[in-house]
């Protein structure tokens, strides 16, 4: 079970990364070139709101029930969480920077029901999305990170 939702989480840091470039992109083009916003953006913004919500929701379940779990396991004995560099980052960076992710996330996708113009709703939308974007890529356990580091893909 604990093993499957990490895995879960793993794939869809993929899918929102991608989603997540693709409405910045989109944004950014909308408001330079004063497109009008479609379906097709509402849809993508929706998408990529939908993938964060799911890995916050999956990201809970680990951070309270998974194999570091806060509730399932709790803090090793004589371990300090803030001097902890594991436990600092898996309790505390990690969650606290994908969760203010995941809020500017859903602040973009909410500008498409905004009755401001649509170059308003495409800019507003870029800076939530690009922000957001920086966070993830900030707090996101790569391979190459000293500690804390986990794999690219699942299981690798
Ligand atoms: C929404 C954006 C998020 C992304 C892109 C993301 C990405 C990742 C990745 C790539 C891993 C490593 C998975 C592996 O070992 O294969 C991970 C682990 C973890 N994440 Fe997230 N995460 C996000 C949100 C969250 C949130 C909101 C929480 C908690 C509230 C959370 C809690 C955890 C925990 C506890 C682990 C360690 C799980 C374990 O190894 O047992 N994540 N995350």
């Amino acid at each position: 079970m604990n093993t499957f939702f990490v895995y879960l989480h793993n794939i869809l840091r993929w899918v929102i990364l991608i989603l997540l470039l693709v409405s910045i992109v989109k944004s950014f083009s909308g408001w330079q070139n004063k497109k009008a916003f479609t379906g097709s953006d509402r849809k993508v913004w929706l998408f990529t709101m939908i993938s964060a919500h799911t890995t916050l929701l999956v990201g809970l379940y680990l951070l309270f029930f998974g194999r570091y779990g806060i509730i399932s396991v709790g803090l090793p004995e004589g371990t300090h969480l803030m001097k902890d560099n594991f436990y600092r980052f898996f309790w505390v960076e990690h969650p606290f920077g994908q969760i203010v992710a995941v809020i500017l996330i859903t602040l973009g996708n909410g500008m498409a029901k905004k009755s401001v113009s649509d170059t308003v709703k495409f800019k507003k939308a870029f800076w939530f999305f690009l922000i957001a974007l920086i966070i993830i890529l900030a707090t996101v356990p790569w391979p190459f990170r000293h500690i804390v580091g986990r794999p690219w893909l699942p299981g690798m």
